[in-house]
């Protein structure tokens, strides 16, 4: 049989990665339990969904700390609660300490709307379309201290077309990670992904440098 991985996913807006996790879940093609929602903006609409799927949804507001480094104690106490095999940063918007990566080492993911390493931080299709690319992607990675830096799990690639604006690549580049997440928590929770230095095994094999790739 196998086993439930228990997940708590931090977001700080809409939740759409959050709804592909929580209909996987649902839907039973996800081995995974989403213990809480936790977003450090309270208006959120990914908290709602969370609530109408039966998730405890929790606001921690970021103004409300005097530093970085209140904020992620308050946050990793409130994570550790749930005791989470794994955590998912699904469009969180922080940067977080080297004390709270340390504390996830090895079992916190991240998504990121680029090909990494290129465009780490933010703006990152407007980035993409001033440099003339005509290929553009996302990454989903294990978390590091570097920022949207670690080792990278799956890739995928949209084309670029000419008249595109930022807002219709972005849409073009969630409909990939609403199939890449999912894809990654379920090799996690299958126990199917392994860490060796900065690269990534999948059932035992090297990954590519920058993930599995996908290519739309
Ligand atoms: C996604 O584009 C993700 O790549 C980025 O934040 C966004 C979150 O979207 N890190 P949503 O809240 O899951 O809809």
């Amino acid at each position: 049989m196998t086993s439930i991985c228990n997940l708590v996913v931090l977001i700080s807006g809409s939740g759409s990665n959050l709804q592909t996790l929580i209909n996987g879940q649902q839907d039973g093609s996800l081995p995974i339990n989403i213990k809480a929602v936790i977003s450090n903006r309270s208006d959120a609409f990914g908290l709602e969904r969370a609530t109408n799927a039966g998730i405890p949804a929790i606001a921690l507001a970021h103004d409300q700390f005097s530093d970085r480094g209140s904020f992620d104690q308050a946050l990793m106490q409130q994570i550790d609660e749930y005791t989470p095999d794994l955590v998912v940063l699904a469009g969180f918007m922080r940067i977080l300490t080297p004390e709270l990566v340390a504390h996830y080492s090895s079992r916190m993911l991240n998504i990121h709307p680029s090909l990494l390493p290129k465009y780490q931080g933010l703006n990152t299709h407007q980035r993409a379309l001033d440099a003339g690319d005509n290929v553009h992607g996302v990454t989903v990675h294990f978390v590091t201290e570097e920022l949207d830096g670690g080792p990278a799990v799956i890739q995928a690639t949209v084309p670029v077309y000419q008249q595109d604006s930022a807002e219709e690549l972005a849409k073009r580049i969630q409909s990939q990670e609403h199939i890449i997440y999912p894809m990654a928590v379920n090799w996690y929770a299958s126990q199917r992904l392994q860490l060796q230095g900065d690269r990534v095994l999948l059932d035992g094999e090297l990954l590519p440098k920058h993930g599995h790739q996908i290519n739309s």
